[in-house]
């Protein structure tokens, strides 16, 4: 339709062509028409937003005599297919007028407005509804003021809007139509009244923070924290510096309330009872089997969560074979605490469950005056004993610094346990998500930790290659943090892919799984908590131009490049193709980290005074 109007533009005079255009013209007499008013009213939207200097970019359009999808109109994206505008992108370039949004909604199939970070001023008004399918919108960092329009829960197709730091004011818009909302940004704001309904358990991202609210927290907002609703002196909530004053009650209501309390403690006495009950059972058992010279407590595994650092009590690794102890330890690194120690004093010595997966456990063992040890115990691994040795021996074969060495193993048919140094400083998995003791974990040293898995990985991937030997189990919680806070990649090798089948792939499944690291570096989230699958999350966010949110706050406040950033993710997004064929080799991986990394030590080095 935009190609027809060009060509009858540019040919004007040239009457053949003319008689041909008119023939196309009077086949698609209305969408000529409607596309010209569109047309006509992207410039009048443009020209009040006071385009200043920007207007003199080469290419820059918004012209009547051009075409904003064919002549690629400087913040236009449009549908490849049908050449209609679907996306309007000015951002941070000092735009300063007002929004005509009665013009810019005249192109109805318009899905993403964004005008962020500019000096735009006024007020929003009732016409916005009429982007009838507008998906994304965000205004935020400008200086727009009066309320909201009541017709804003009318985009029922919104997905996400960003109006933080203006100088809005008025009340908020009841948005629980809106029923794929997924953020509500309205922080530093002067809005008052009372917070309206959302859907929070849809919403990813909600504040609402530094306004003038007033009123109290909606019950289930537990999914954000106080600091969603910070800086509102006269809201109330639970983890509100202002709590809400309950309602009086009537004495009806008191009686049946104090009743409940009554009945609630009976039940905890009841509980109380049970419990210490059963411990004393416990206890019993314990004394019988401490009689046997054999302090323990069966671990019965088979939970599908791993949990770390719940059970702190002190057992000891029990063997299945439960006294059938037989065999030694195999040695393969010299490490004195190991040397001469016995599989059975293995067993013996005090030990702490110090996690439990679907694969097996993780025990931390001190042995007599020594080093502490970790002891990996797994379970149903079908694989023979002969295998076992020659797998564990050809990875104790490659060596890299910042892959955590076997110091020994024992393999029984039942049994297969694997001894490494304990690293006190805990693993990647606990740096990003424990609690952080006020630690900062800056861009540089994830970076950094990227980098050096990285380049361990395709180490170990390219010498194993022929062995068919992958990690098999890369997560954040298998990457540790020596004494001097180096990474070093744990458990390498231990996995076997379930199906012989897939064991050429079990290489790209460690990149897959070294996507979902970089993935959690970037955003702080955990994989897969609270059902949020991080890899489908990022990915449809990116689609939606959103990547700033998807950053960690405390990269973003850090001030960590970007650029930089968006960088890693898109590296990130490689390694986390849906088709495996698809993933770069982690050799190519390391070495797009290794360039990103000496850009960061490079810009680092020249804004130095
Ligand atoms: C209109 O925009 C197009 C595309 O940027 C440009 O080539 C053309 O020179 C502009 N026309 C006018 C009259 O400014
Ligand atoms: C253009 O195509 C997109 C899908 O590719 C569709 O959603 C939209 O309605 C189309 N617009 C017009 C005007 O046909
Ligand atoms: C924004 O607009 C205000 C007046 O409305 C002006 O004083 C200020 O300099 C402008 N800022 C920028 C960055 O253009």
């Amino acid at each position: 339709m935009f190609k027809l109007k060009v060509s009858f533009l540019k040919m004007r005079g040239i009457q053949s062509v003319l008689v041909v255009s008119f023939v196309f013209v009077l086949l698609f007499p209305i969408g000529k028409a409607e596309t010209e008013d569109v047309v006509e009213a992207l410039v009048d939207f443009m020209e009040k937003l006071g385009p200043g200097s920007i207007q003199n970019t080469p290419n820059w359009g918004w012209n009547v005599s051009s075409d904003p999808c064919t002549d690629h109109w400087y913040g236009v994206k449009c549908d490849s297919t049908n050449q209609t505008v679907q996306k309007i992108v000015l951002e941070q370039i000092s735009l300063s007028g007002t929004v005509d949004f009665e013009s810019v909604c005249k192109e109805t199939s318009l899905l993403l407005l964004s005008l962020k970070y500019n000096n735009l001023t006024g007020s929003l008004p009732q016409e916005i509804s009429n982007c009838k399918r507008l998906r994304l919108l965000y205004l935020n960092g400008n200086h727009f003021s009066g309320d909201l329009p009541g017709s804003l829960t009318g985009l029922t197709d919104l997905v996400r809007i960003d109006i933080s730091n203006n100088q809005l004011t008025g009340e908020l818009p009841d948005m629980s139509r809106n029923l794929g909302l997924k953020t509500f940004l309205a922080q530093n704001n002067h809005f008052t009244g009372e917070l309206p309904n959302f859907n929070y358990h849809q919403l990813e991202f909600f504040d609402v923070s530094n306004n003038d609210l007033t009123g109290r927290v909606p019950d289930d907002t537990g999914r954000f924290g106080a600091k969603s609703f910070a800086g509102n002196p006269r809201l109330c909530g639970k983890e509100l510096p202002n709590a809400c004053v309950s309602k009086k009650k009537d004495s009806h209501g008191f009686l049946m309330y104090s009743g409940l309390a009554i009945l609630g403690l009976i039940v905890l006495v009841l509980i109380g009872l049970v419990i210490l009950k059963k411990r004393q059972n416990l206890e019993d058992a314990n004394i019988g089997t401490m009689k046997k010279g054999d302090k323990s407590i069966k671990d019965n595994g088979g939970s599908s969560e791993s949990k770390v650092g719940q059970s702190r009590s002190e057992f000891s690794i029990t063997s299945a074979e439960n006294g059938v102890v037989s065999g030694s330890l195999v040695l393969l690194s010299p490490v004195e605490a190991v040397n001469g120690l016995r599989f059975e004093d293995l067993l013996r010595a005090p030990a702490e469950l110090i996690g439990r997966g679907k694969h097996g456990s993780l025990y931390k063992v001190l042995p007599n005056d020594g080093i502490p040890l970790v002891v990996k115990r797994i379970k149903d691994w079908e694989i023979s004993k002969d295998e076992f040795k020659k797998r564990m021996q050809r990875i104790d074969q490659v060596k890299h610094p910042k892959v955590l060495p076997i110091v020994a193993y024992y393999c029984s048919k039942q049994e297969k346990l694997l001894v490494y140094e304990f690293q006190q400083n805990g693993s990647l998995f606990r740096l990003l998500h424990g609690s952080q003791n006020g630690q900062t974990f800056d861009w540089g040293s994830r970076l950094n930790i990227a980098c050096n898995t990285a380049e361990a990985l395709a180490f170990m991937h390219t010498e194993l290659k022929d062995d068919k030997i992958a990690h098999g189990n890369l997560k954040s919680s298998n990457i540790l943090l020596t004494k001097d806070m180096d990474s070093c990649i744990s458990e390498y090798g231990l996995m076997v892919v379930d199906d012989g089948s897939h064991n050429s792939n079990a290489f790209s499944v460690d990149v897959y799984a070294f996507g979902v690291v970089l993935l959690e570096l970037l955003t702080g989230k955990p994989v897969q908590s609270s059902g949020l699958d991080l890899a489908k999350w990022v990915t449809s966010v990116v689609k939606e131009e959103w990547t700033g949110e998807v950053f960690d706050k405390a990269l973003v406040v850090e001030g960590a490049s970007e650029e930089r950033m968006v960088g890693l993710l898109k590296i990130a997004l490689k390694c986390i193709n849906g088709s495996p064929d698809l993933r770069p080799g982690m050799d190519q991986v390391a070495t797009m980290i290794v360039s990103l990394k000496e850009e960061d030590e490079r810009s680092l080095a020249s804004s130095d005074p």
